[in-house]
């Protein structure tokens, strides 16, 4: 398991290896790391806990979502490797306490911290309510600096390690009506330059990873809340606007996730990796 080939086109949108296609790409090994990840119960997040694991690393499955967190750790523990579920929601400092101190009882220490967990809201700045402004502030933005005051002692003492935010495409160039989000993703992006600098001296490496459209749950909900008629064309649109003429897949981003958390990329900190298949690189839609 450990020393897995992370890499290849098109992977399954599962997170699981089938179509997992070595493509020259250097092994990325984990083993003997402990990482933890938040939302591990199903899309990003549950991908991103998988391929650690298959990667070498023992995971700690934090998610608000029981169910879908224990889907994830009988997964890894089906394909032979090791994991545990906190329960945990981001925006709880208490929590937060757990998840780390979680780990290092259960593994014996933390290298790794992945804060994949987060909400969204479409809405303009003026339509957007205070407590829904919050929600999107605790889960995303909140909740990175809660687990990672919490971790960083954990990783220091376990000798250094990685910390990756997930942040979005959104952080740099957006579409109407998301503001509370792309508030909460841009401070995330600052912020990642901002512990690189803090972190550093302690052998923590921190970077952000910032995908575009992602085929998840989370994506999946937001075409089946649109009526029928309106279903296709926003699929073809997004389509459209893909270089690569298709959307990414939860495996592309943990793919990005497991060299940024790994050794090789020992010498990155303080950088945003956006894996949105050069959709940002557009200037205009067209
Ligand atoms: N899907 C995309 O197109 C896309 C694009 C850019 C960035 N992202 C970011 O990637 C991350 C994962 O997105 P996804 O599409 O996989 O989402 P998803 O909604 O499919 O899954 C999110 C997971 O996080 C968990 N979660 C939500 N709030 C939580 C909280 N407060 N505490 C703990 N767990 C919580 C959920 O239970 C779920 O398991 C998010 O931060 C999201 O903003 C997603």
């Amino acid at each position: 398991m450990a020393g897995e080939r992370v890499g290849g086109a098109a992977p399954d949108a599962s997170g699981g290896a089938a179509g997992d296609v070595a493509s020259g790409g250097a092994a990325i090994s984990l083993a003997g790391k402990v990482a933890l990840v938040t939302g591990a119960g199903r899309g990003i997040g549950a991908a991103t806990a998988r391929l650690l694991a298959t990667c070498g690393a023992a995971v700690v499955v934090a998610d608000v979502q029981e169910q879908w967190g224990a889907e994830t750790v009988a997964a890894i523990q089906a394909a032979g490797g090791q994991a545990t579920f906190v329960r945990t929601d981001v925006a709880q400092d208490g929590d937060a306490a757990r998840a780390v101190h979680g780990a290092c009882e259960v593994f014996g220490g933390l290298h790794v911290l992945v804060n994949n967990a987060g909400t969204t809201l479409r809405k303009r700045l003026e339509d957007t309510m205070p407590d829904e402004w919050d929600a999107v502030l605790r889960s995303n933005l909140t909740g990175c600096y809660l687990l990672s005051r919490h971790a960083i002692p954990a990783i220091r003492e376990s000798g250094g390690g990685s910390i990756v935010h997930v942040a979005s495409w959104h952080a740099r160039a957006s579409v109407p009506r998301f503001a509370a989000y792309v508030a909460a993703k841009g401070g995330m992006v600052a912020l990642t330059r901002q512990m690189a600098l803090d972190c550093g001296p302690s052998g923590i490496r921190v970077n952000a990873v910032a995908p575009g459209i992602v085929d998840t749950p989370r994506w999946q909900g937001y075409l089946e809340a649109l009526p029928a008629e309106q279903r296709t064309a926003a699929r073809d649109e997004t389509l459209r606007l893909q270089p690569l003429g298709r959307i990414g897949t939860p495996r592309d981003v943990a793919n990005a996730i497991a060299f940024l958390a790994s050794d090789q990329a020992a010498y990155v900190s303080g950088a945003t990796l956006f894996v949105d298949g050069g959709m940002g690189a557009r200037l205009a839609h067209v």
